[in-house]
């Protein structure tokens, strides 16, 4: 069986985003991979560190999230990165095999950085959280990383330091991995910006309640130019049709709908109903999943508690492995003189 990882960050309760772009590749492939996912509170600090209480407070939400959509501690271990110290030993590792020009390189951390206006600001943690990230996925030796479209340039990243350390070494001591986009990989926010955000006040939580969704579907743009019921409307960008793309499982009548809306004569009201159907449906389950498990917050604590014992074990063993096949130095297998 292959490892499989993913994480998110603690900053806030996961959205419908987070579930087309990976959480329900995650439910499906904890059935046949060796499964851990990480609530990535120390990569959440890198641009957190004025409000830690945030993050520690949504350790527990991420985790209720994912139980409630389905994830099954019995075959995913989820963990609490800060409470990993192989990781950051890792990562120290790792930080001398990257040039600070490749770390300014990566789009992602491009965009946040333009996203958040800090420029040459940024804090250095944030800089290198890519790094961070791939002592992440290879301290599980992981392969599978279900993920949206925005990891792909950190497990790029993480290959090339996988690869650096093999050739180091001289022996294939690190997997490289592959990260597993859903057929939605990018889902724009309820603001009309191109993604979802956690952070962005655009996006519609997994634990949103009836009113909330309605309000949501609402505000979606659709076609700026579709004035009159009768005038021909434009599906590309209008992000109704985004979200009906995502979520509307009858893809023929969807087809129909795309159809009928270039054409004229289908109101944008009769469109957010239809979709505002489908996303009540689907989160109502989710939403009273994750009230019923919210009831016993023991639960939720024992979960992690052992998800994170058994990942303690997996990434401090890859440390001394990568330690060992770097030539460091070790008390383990050094002659006392
Ligand atoms: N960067 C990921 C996010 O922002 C979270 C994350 C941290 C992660 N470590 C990981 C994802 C390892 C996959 C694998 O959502």
């Amino acid at each position: 069986m292959q490892i499989m990882l993913s994480g998110d960050r603690p900053t806030g309760p996961l959205h419908i985003g987070h579930y087309v772009g990976s959480l329900k590749n995650r439910v499906a492939l904890q059935n046949n991979h060796h499964s851990f996912l990480l609530i990535a509170d120390a990569q959440a600090l890198t641009d957190n560190m004025a409000d830690p209480d945030k993050v520690c407070r949504n350790i527990r939400e991420v985790a209720l999230d994912y139980l409630a959509v389905g994830i099954d501690p019995t075959k995913s271990a989820m963990c609490v990165q800060s409470c990993l110290p192989a990781l950051a030993d890792i990562a120290m590792l790792y930080l001398n095999l990257v040039s600070v020009a490749r770390l300014e390189r990566n789009p992602t951390v491009k965009d946040e950085i333009r996203l958040r206006g800090l420029a040459r600001d940024i804090p250095a943690g944030f800089l290198c959280y890519p790094v961070a990230q791939a002592a992440d996925i290879t301290a599980f030796k992981a392969t599978v990383i279900p993920v949206g479209q925005d990891q792909i340039p950190m497990i790029e990243q993480t290959n090339e330091i996988v690869r650096r350390v093999n050739r180091q070494a001289g022996v294939s001591c690190l997997p490289e991995a592959t990260g597993l986009l859903s057929a939605t990989s990018r889902l724009p926010g309820v603001d009309g910006q191109r993604k979802m955000g956690k952070s962005q006040n655009n996006a519609i939580p997994l634990s949103a309640s009836p009113a909330t969704i309605h309000e949501a579907v609402q505000r979606l743009y659709t076609d700026a130019g579709h004035i009159r019921i009768s005038d021909p409307g434009q599906v590309e960008g209008n992000a109704v049709f985004a979200y009906l793309d995502a979520f509307d499982e009858d893809k023929d009548a969807l087809e129909e709908l795309k159809v009928h809306y270039r054409r004229g004569g289908l109101a944008d009201k009769d469109l957010k109903q239809r979709l505002e159907t489908l996303l009540q449906k689907l989160i109502e389950p989710i939403r009273e999943r994750r009230l019923a498990l919210a009831r016993d917050p023991s639960f939720v604590w024992d979960v992690l508690q052992e998800g994170t014992k058994k990942a303690h074990t997996i990434t401090q063993t890859t440390a001394e492995d990568i330690r060992s096949a770097l030539g460091l130095f070790r008390f383990a297998t050094a002659r006392r003189p």
